[in-house]
């Protein structure tokens, strides 16, 4: 079986993971049932925003805003009596999508050469210097035909693959000239179902710049030839005409695998790759966690018998510490401030509580899109879904937050229960709000409208506060959770520690594991973002996120054994950091990504770039901070016999 062969790969991936059924599969979703035309019927096709993406001769991005497709200065033709906003689910608008309708007449399986979409359009020179500027970001016209986007053929040199790219070129540079496209041949695939119903699966456009069009009546127009480029005036005005084309393909694609050949995979064997290597290392790490709790244990378990043996046979006369019964060292002699609360448990719990909810939210929301049930034909199914199970487990957050907080004897109840819930949603808000603040300044379309930002508040407000409310309640009714040794009354004095065990050292250290395993696919998911191409390696991720929890948790287990061996005890606040600090990595990896693929126009763009960032690795910070341990230890206790440490599955990590 060949790799690069997409479907069987496909199949071969769903197989591996052993979980449902990757797009490939010939099952309908809701939502994503097939439409048929008949013969003649009129096929509507929808306008999304202009979105920014690199070109075959300018490999990088050079902006992040997007725009709307009928902003004034495009002089788009709009529907007679005006465009009409298509209603969307909410994820799809957070995500940016602004879709309307269009004048264009696609009449299913009728060929037309040339048609005008509408009267001749007046370019002044201030809107000529606006489409000159987004013709040389390279922006790209985004349509939509029966929910499948419009795209650019494409090859890929590594596989000899052709694949469709969605999104094509708003216009070219052409000897450094910004040359406008105002010429569309929309080649449309077809899939005939049953005798008259035809179903689109395919649609590819090729924008062409034709001068001296001419305008005969509105089902006619006399397209000019490509030999003069339309180039935008920036000193007088310029008239332009936009036609189009319409070819209809038979196609052997059947509906329910239409997607599949927008789905390309460049690289797919740097996936596996990335899966094996990120294995090794949990392999890795897991075998050293267990050998030194085995170890520790076995050793400990046995003196301990032995010495309630003594303790059985009374044998007086022989002193314990010649049965090789010595003082205790290490992280043993911890054991009585290892339960002691840490500074700023507040704090420290709530952010529990948010890296929990986080960490469900992120967790299923993984587990849903490789079943299948977030295809990309739903679209904006991806943010709806993680808004709500965010939503959701905002008691899962207030839950773990009291729950922890009364763990370590906190006493200020109301501010536990109301920074849970306010905490993460604040910052995220308001980071949105301060960059979308930039994005009207420059009148682009990617702000988030503000009724969908009333929308989120009141979601938020009535659903996700209540929900983490009743959580922490249940938490605080909960019993606290046992430890299996008292603390001492008195703290016991902490040797000052040295080298790689000091906060920052360990941190950047402990980090950069976590990152490891899952930097490939952030790649990807970069390129989706930034690029627009479509990310749909679900399998891979959610394999990548348990390899990344498994991997913060036993790493944090280490440093933690390591740091209470040097009898430090204060290892709550750097659990959580240590794996935490993966998201300074991530960061760094964002830099190095605008480096590499980006480069901005403005500064703007360059501000909203890192604030998204910021936001990301902040996110990110909370995440990997909660799954590793955050309640006891491998045993510290000495009475080890006794309380054999319950090694639980929770994270992977130890209680
Ligand atoms: C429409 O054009 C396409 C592409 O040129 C061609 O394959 C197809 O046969 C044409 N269909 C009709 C009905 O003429």
């Amino acid at each position: 079986m060949r790799l690069s062969d997409r479907c069987s790969y496909g199949a071969l991936l769903s197989l591996i993971v052993a979980f449902g059924p990757s797009p490939a599969n010939s099952y309908y979703l809701p939502g994503v049932l097939p439409t048929s035309y008949k013969e003649g019927d009129k096929v509507p096709l929808h306008v999304n925003h202009l979105t920014p993406a690199n070109s075959p001769s300018d490999p990088q991005v050079r902006s992040v805003f997007s725009f709307d497709y009928y902003h004034q200065a495009f002089h788009f033709c709009q529907p007679s009596g005006g465009a009409k906003q298509l209603s969307e689910s909410l994820g799809s608008i957070l995500f940016g999508d602004r879709i309307q309708t269009s004048p264009y007449e696609l009449h299913m399986r009728k060929n037309e050469t040339c048609k005008a979409v509408c009267r001749e359009q007046t370019y002044e020179p201030r809107d000529a210097k606006f489409v000159n500027q987004r013709i040389e970001q390279n922006y790209n016209l985004n349509w939509l035909i029966d929910g499948l986007p419009a795209g650019q053929l494409k090859h890929d040199p590594n596989d000899g693959t052709n694949f469709y790219s969605p999104g094509f070129a708003l216009g070219a540079v052409r000897d450094d000239k910004p040359v406008l496209n105002n010429h569309y041949d929309i080649l449309i695939d077809y899939h005939q179902a049953g005798p008259n119903q035809y179903r689109v699966v395919g649609i590819l456009v090729e924008p062409r710049s034709l001068s001296g069009s001419k305008y005969i009546n509105e089902e006619e127009a006399e397209c000019g030839d490509d030999s003069a480029p339309i180039v935008l005036s920036e000193t007088g005005d310029t008239n332009v005409l936009f036609t189009y084309s319409v070819y209809w393909r038979p196609s052997a694609t059947p509906f329910a695998t239409r997607w599949d050949k927008y789905l390309h995979v460049y690289d797919p064997k740097i996936h596996w790759f990335s899966l094996v290597n990120s294995a090794v290392i949990v392999v890795f790490l897991v075998t050293m966690v267990t050998t030194i709790l085995i170890r520790t244990l076995r050793k400990d378990i046995a003196r301990y018998n032995r010495l309630e043996q003594f303790a059985l046979e009374d044998l007086s006369g022989t002193s314990l510490a010649d049965e090789g019964v010595q003082e205790d060292s290490g992280w043993k002699l911890v054991h009585g401030d290892v339960f002691r609360p840490p500074k700023n448990p507040l704090a420290l719990a709530v952010l529990i509580g948010n890296g929990a909810q986080l960490f469900m939210m992120a967790g299923f929301t993984i587990a849903f899109a490789m079943l299948g049930f977030l295809s990309p034909s739903n679209r904006g199914a991806l943010g709806t879904v993680m808004l709500l199970l965010y939503t959701l487990f905002g008691f899962v957050g207030g839950y773990a937050s009291s729950r922890v907080y009364k763990f370590f004897h906190g006493e200020k109840w109301k501010q536990c229960f109301v920074y849970t819930p306010v905490a993460l949603p604040a910052v995220v808000f308001g980071t949105f709000f301060m960059l979308n603040l930039f994005v009207w300044a420059r009148q682009a379309s990617g702000a988030v409208p503000f009724g969908t930002m009333i929308a989120l508040v009141c979601i938020w407000f009535l659903i996700s506060v209540p929900l983490s409310l009743v959580g922490s309640w249940v938490g605080f009714k909960h019993q606290t959770l046992d430890t299996p040794v008292r603390t001492n009354q008195i703290p016991r004095q902490i040797p000052p520690t040295s080298g790689y065990l000091r906060p920052l050292p360990s941190m950047l250290l402990v980090g950069v594991l976590p990152f490891g395993a899952i930097f490939v696919e952030l790649y990807f998911i970069m390129n989706s973002i930034w690029f627009s191409k479509v990310y749909y390696m679900f399998g891979f991720l959610f394999v990548c996120y348990g390899l990344m929890i498994i991997t913060c948790a036993a790493v944090t287990v280490l440093m933690i054994y390591f740091l209470l061996c040097a009898e430090n005890y204060h290892w709550q606040w750097r659990a959580f950091c240590t794996a935490g600090a993966s998201a300074a990595y991530v960061f760094a990896y964002a830099l190095l990504y605008w480096v590499k693929a980006l480069s901005f126009g403005s500064w703007t763009s360059g501000v909203l770039y890192l604030g998204y960032s910021a936001l990301i690795s902040i996110l990110f910070f909370v995440l990997t901070g909660k799954s590793c341990p955050d309640r006891g230890m491998p045993s510290c206790s000495t009475n080890a016999f006794r309380q054999v440490p319950l090694v639980s599955s929770h994270h992977g990590c130890l209680y």
